[in-house]
C-alpha cells in the first residue's frame, strides 16, 4: 500500500448502534459472540448488564483489567462452563490450575518458556514450516485454514516430543481435533453446570476420550523416560523432565508432566494457527503489503535462522502478525467469575458476576486506536512487545496469568508465515464473505479457497 492509498477495512460483523434487547442479545450471541456488540462497548470503559438474572461486567478499562487480573486476581477464577470442555485436555496443567496450585506450576516451567528455550525449539519450526511448503507443492487451490492447522499441531508436537503430527503420528492429531470438533464443544449443560463434576451422565464422551488422549500421551512419556541415557532431544519435554521446584528441588511427577503437554498442546496450536491464518487472508487481502513482506525474507531466508535475534530481520512481517492478532484475537474473550463482591471501576459487582474482558473489544475500541476497524500493521513499529507496553492490546492475556508460551507461537508463526510467503504468491479463490466468528479462538466462518503460485 504506498501512502496516499486507503487502508482495507476487513471484515467484521456489524455492530449494533443500540443496545440490543434481551432476546435480540440471546439471538446475536447464539448467532456469533462477536457479533452481538453495540457501539457503546467500542466507546465505553466499563458496563454493567443483568440478563436472564446473570450479572455481567464489561471491562476494558486499564486500571479495571488491573484490578480483576492481577490487583484482586484472587477473588476471580475462570467460569466452569469454560474450563469443563478443556478438562479432559488439559487435566490438572497450568492453564487450568487456580492458586496455590497455580504459582507452583508457573514457577516450574518458566524455565522452558524463556527465549533461551525458545531459541532451541526453532529447528521444530523450521522442520513442520517445511512440511508444509511440501504439501503445498504442486497444488494450485488450497485450504490455507485446514493446512495451517495441521502445520500448527505438527509444529507443537515436535516442539514437545521430538515427533511430526503428519508423519506417523496422526493418531494423536487425530484424537484432538475429533475432540474439538465433538465431545469437546460446549453446551447447554457447560453453560448451567454449578460444579465442574455436575450432569456426569453427558459427560461419557469426554470421559472416553480423556482416557484414550492421556494413555497416548502417557506412552510417549513411558518411551523417553525408558530411553533416559539419550536425554538431549531438544524439545519441551527434556525441559518438563528437567524442571525441578525452586523451593523443595521435586521433579514433575508422571501425571504432571502428562497434564503439562497435554496443555500446551491444547493452548498452542489453535491459536497459533487462526494466527497464521488471520495474517494470510489480510495478506491477501493487501497485495502490497504481501509483497512488502516477501521481499523482507527473501532477503533473509527462513532456513537460515538460527537465532532469535534472526527474526529481528523481519520486522514488518512481526507487525502484520500483531497487526493480525488485533483485529482477529486468536482469544477473542477471556472470561472471569468473582468469587465474592467487589467494586470493578466504581461499579459494585456481586458474587458469581461474570467479567468479561474482551481483546476483540478492546483492540477495536475508540479510545485505544486510531482507524480501529483498518488493517494498518505499521502502527505496531518500534513497539516490539505491545501486549505489555500498550493498554489497548491484550492477545496474550495479561497480569501473572499472561500467556507463557507467547515468545513461543510468535516465533513458530514468523517461520511458519514467512516460509510460505518465500516460496508462493498467495491470493483469494472464493467470492463467499469470510467473517470472524467468537467460539474458544477467532475462528472464520467458512474455510476459503486460495490460490497460490510458485515464486521461487
Ligand atoms: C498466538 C498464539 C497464542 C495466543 C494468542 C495465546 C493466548 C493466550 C491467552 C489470552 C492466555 C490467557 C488466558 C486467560 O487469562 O484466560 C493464554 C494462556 C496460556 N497460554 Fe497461550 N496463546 C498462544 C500460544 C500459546 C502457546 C504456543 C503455548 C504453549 C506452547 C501457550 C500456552 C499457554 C498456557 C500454558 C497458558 C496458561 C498460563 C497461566 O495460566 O499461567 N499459549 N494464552
Amino acid at each position: 500500500m504506498d501512502a496516499l492509498a486507503r487502508p482495507i477495512i476487513p471484515p467484521a460483523p456489524f455492530v449494533h448502534p443500540d443496545e440490543l434487547s434481551t432476546p435480540r442479545l440471546v439471538i446475536e450471541t447464539l448467532r456469533n459472540t462477536l457479533g452481538n456488540w453495540s457501539q457503546v462497548a467500542f466507546d465505553e470503559v466499563v458496563g454493567r448488564r443483568v440478563v436472564l438474572g446473570i450479572e455481567s461486567l464489561l471491562v476494558s478499562d486499564p486500571d479495571g483489567i488491573r484490578h480483576v487480573m492481577q490487583t484482586n486476581m484472587a477473588n476471580y477464577v475462570r467460569p466452569i462452563a469454560t474450563v469443563r470442555p478443556l478438562r479432559p485436555l488439559a487435566g490438572a496443567g497450568l492453564l487450568l490450575s487456580e492458586q496455590p496450585e497455580w504459582k507452583r506450576q508457573r514457577r516450574m516451567l518458566a524455565p522452558a518458556f524463556t527465549p533461551g528455550s525458545v531459541e532451541s525449539l526453532l529447528p521444530h519450526f523450521q522442520a513442520a514450516a517445511e512440511g508444509l511448503v511440501r504439501r503445498l507443492e504442486g497444488q494450485t487451490r488450497v485450504n490455507l485454514s485446514a493446512a495451517f492447522h495441521d502445520t500448527a499441531l505438527d509444529a507443537v508436537l515436535r516442539a514437545l516430543f521430538s515427533i511430526s503430527a503428519l508423519e506417523g503420528r496422526g493418531d494423536l492429531a487425530g484424537l484432538v481435533r475429533d475432540y474439538m470438533a465433538g465431545p469437546g464443544r460446549p453446551t447447554i449443560f457447560d453453560g448451567f453446570a454449578p460444579t465442574e463434576g455436575s450432569f456426569a451422565f453427558v459427560g461419557g464422551a469426554r470421559r472416553r476420550f480423556q482416557t484414550r488422549w492421556f494413555a497416548a500421551v502417557d506412552a510417549i512419556i513411558a518411551g523417553r523416560r525408558a530411553a533416559s541415557a539419550d536425554r538431549d532431544h531438544g524439545d519441551l519435554l527434556d525441559l518438563l523432565l528437567a524442571a525441578r521446584d525452586p523451593e523443595t528441588g521435586a521433579p514433575l511427577s508422571d501425571a504432571e508432566v502428562r497434564d503439562q503437554c497435554a496443555t500446551m498442546l491444547l493452548a498452542g496450536f489453535e491459536t497459533t494457527s487462526r494466527v497464521l491464518f488471520w495474517s494470510t487472508y489480510l495478506l491477501s487481502l493487501d497485495a502490497a503489503e504481501q509483497t512488502r513482506l516477501r521481499q523482507e525474507v527473501v532477503a533473509c531466508p527462513p532456513d537460515g535462522v538460527t537465532t532469535l535475534a534472526d527474526l529481528q530481520h523481519w520486522p514488518r512481517l512481526r507487525q502484520v502478525l500483531l497487526e493480525a492478532m488485533r483485529l482477529y484475537p486468536p482469544v477473542p474473550v477471556l472470561m472471569r467469575q468473582a468469587l465474592g463482591p467487589d467494586t470493578v471501576c466504581g461499579v459494585a459487582i456481586g458474587k458469581g458476576c461474570l467479567v468479561w474482558i474482551s481483546p476483540w473489544v478492546l483492540h477495536r475500541h475508540n479510545r485505544f486506536w486510531d482507524q480501529p476497524t483498518a488493517f494498518m500493521p505499521g502502527r505496531f513499529a518500534g513497539k516490539p512487545t505491545p501486549w505489555i507496553s500498550e493498554p489497548g492490546y491484550m492477545p496474550f492475556g495479561g497480569g501473572p496469568r499472561i500467556c507463557i508460551g507467547a515468545g513461543f507461537a510468535l516465533a513458530e508463526a514468523s517461520i511458519v508465515l514467512a516460509t510460505v510467503l518465500a516460496k508462493f504468491e498467495i491470493s483469494l479463490d472464493d467470492d463467499r464473505t469470510v467473517m470472524p466468528v467468537g467460539g474458544v479462538t477467532t475462528a472464520p466462518n467458512i474455510e476459503p479457497w486460495f490460490r497460490i503460485e510458485r515464486v521461487a
